[in-house]
């Protein structure tokens, strides 16, 4: 806990605080549930936590919402905060990159924190759902719909807030866009999870416990089925990962262009609030870009010299090479075309199809600007690398010329007024005069 920073850390300290209040609040006014069916539902919020599909380290799905809303209407709010905090604090996880995180090697403020958030939002959702005078564990509680959508509203708005709240501290981005990018982004997943969850409630209500775990049999197994879909896409990535990185890997001077290119085209979607499929477009379309430099000659693209007429229209193929290797590949069909235009000039004079201003398609316009910044602020074979700000004037003259007049602004302000560290690392890096030998 010591390296976070010190508001981050007196946040963390503050929600755990008020969970163990509430807790207290709610053992006092609300009764404790049958013990087996309390241990029942703690164990499905344990399996079904520890059955989240990772996407990336910061986003994932879980059908573990279904599991705490039946047990707000089963168990009352008491039983459902103990079972969602103990179900989170003893999760057993893999994380995106295959390590296994578990109570065993997590750090006990990262545990306490998600057993508070768990007992915050579930408990809150719970307590407001009583106050509309419904009965635990009543067996026509779908008839109370104010009641079950105030539910799913709360425990959106708790959560949300409390997961943005902690990385605003910890990447210094404002809280409110951030809260609005992880709210719309847990609205329909939420929504759909809870008629599961309503659903888990009719059965387990009107026909036992036996038949609701029959239920999870061919939802543990849909899961498996979606996580093995996952992780062919993850794998793909990292094969194309590889791939591009043994495009640079005999060029000292392009090695890691690729993944910088992504990720700084990926932080320009996100600064600019376009569509998370469109973000996700830039990303693997910035990774990808020159996937087709692999069908060009190394002598021509590592020649410290000119190039030649000749060597200048092979490496002009690399857009269209780069197409025709990904052309197969279903899912990266949106990256294609900004694989294809990422060298076309707003002003017409680009390559392959000389494409002037609008007709250029969006994302290969901000691939173009990306690439650029992040090839002027990296040494070449030619010349030194550009300060960040020399780069940003160049961005600034070519706007209109080279670049779409809009994106090289919004990108210029981006790297200017940046507080996330990473960009502001790879800034300091650009700062830094070049060796002299
Ligand atoms: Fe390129």
């Amino acid at each position: 806990m010591n390296q976070l920073p010190k508001n981050a850390k007196l946040y963390l300290i503050t929600v755990i605080i008020t969970a163990v209040f509430f807790s207290f609040f709610l053992a006092n006014n609300y009764p404790m549930p049958n013990t087996y069916v309390l241990l029942l539902f703690v164990f499905l919020s344990f399996l079904t936590e520890s059955l989240t599909v990772r996407f990336t380290n910061e986003a994932s799905v879980s059908i573990s919402f279904a599991v705490f809303f039946s047990s707000i209407i089963i168990l009352g709010p008491l039983g459902a905060t103990i079972s969602a905090a103990l179900g989170i604090m003893f999760r057993y996880v893999k994380t995106s990159d295959g390590a296994s995180r578990h109570v065993l090697n997590t750090p006990l403020y990262k545990i306490l924190f998600n057993g508070s958030m768990a007992a915050l939002s579930v408990g809150i959702s719970a307590v407001i759902y009583y106050s509309f005078d419904v009965q635990i564990a009543d067996p026509h509680f779908y008839n109370n719909f104010l009641a079950i959508f105030c539910v799913i509203l709360t425990c959106l708005v708790v959560n949300t807030t409390l997961v943005t709240g902690l990385f605003a501290f910890l990447q210094k981005n404002p809280f409110l866009s951030l809260f609005i990018s992880n709210f719309i982004w847990t609205v329909p997943n939420l929504l759909i999870i809870s008629i599961l969850g309503i659903f888990l409630s009719i059965l387990y209500l009107n026909y036992g416990v036996s038949i609701m775990l029959l239920f999870f049999a061919p939802l543990i197994f849909a899961r498996h089925s979606f996580q093995l879909y996952i992780d062919i896409k993850n794998y793909y990535m990292q094969t194309m990962t590889a791939l591009a990185n043994a495009v640079e890997a005999n060029d000292k001077y392009t090695k890691g262009h690729s993944e910088r290119v992504s990720f700084l085209a990926e932080e320009f979607g996100k600064h600019t609030n376009m569509k998370s499929a469109d973000i996700s477009v830039l990303k693997k379309a910035g990774l990808l870009h020159d996937i087709g430099k692999i069908g060009i000659s190394d002598s021509i693209l590592n020649k410290p010299a000119k190039l030649t007429n000749e060597e200048m229209l092979a490496i002009k193929d690399h857009p269209e090479l780069g197409v025709k290797i990904l052309k197969d590949v279903n899912f990266l069909k949106g990256v294609h075309e900004a694989i294809l235009h990422h060298h076309e000039r707003y002003d017409g004079a680009g390559y392959p199809h000389g494409l002037v201003g609008g007709q250029i398609p969006l994302n290969a316009a901000v691939l173009s600007v990306v690439d650029a910044y992040d090839a002027m602020t990296s040494d070449r074979a030619y010349r030194d690398a550009l300060t960040t700000q020399e780069a940003i004037n160049t961005l600034k003259q070519e706007a209109g010329r080279q670049f779409h007049p809009l994106i090289a602004e919004e990108f210029a302000e981006m790297i200017t007024t940046t507080k996330n560290e990473e960009i502001v690392n790879l800034k300091q890096a650009n700062n830094v005069s070049p060796p002299l030998v």
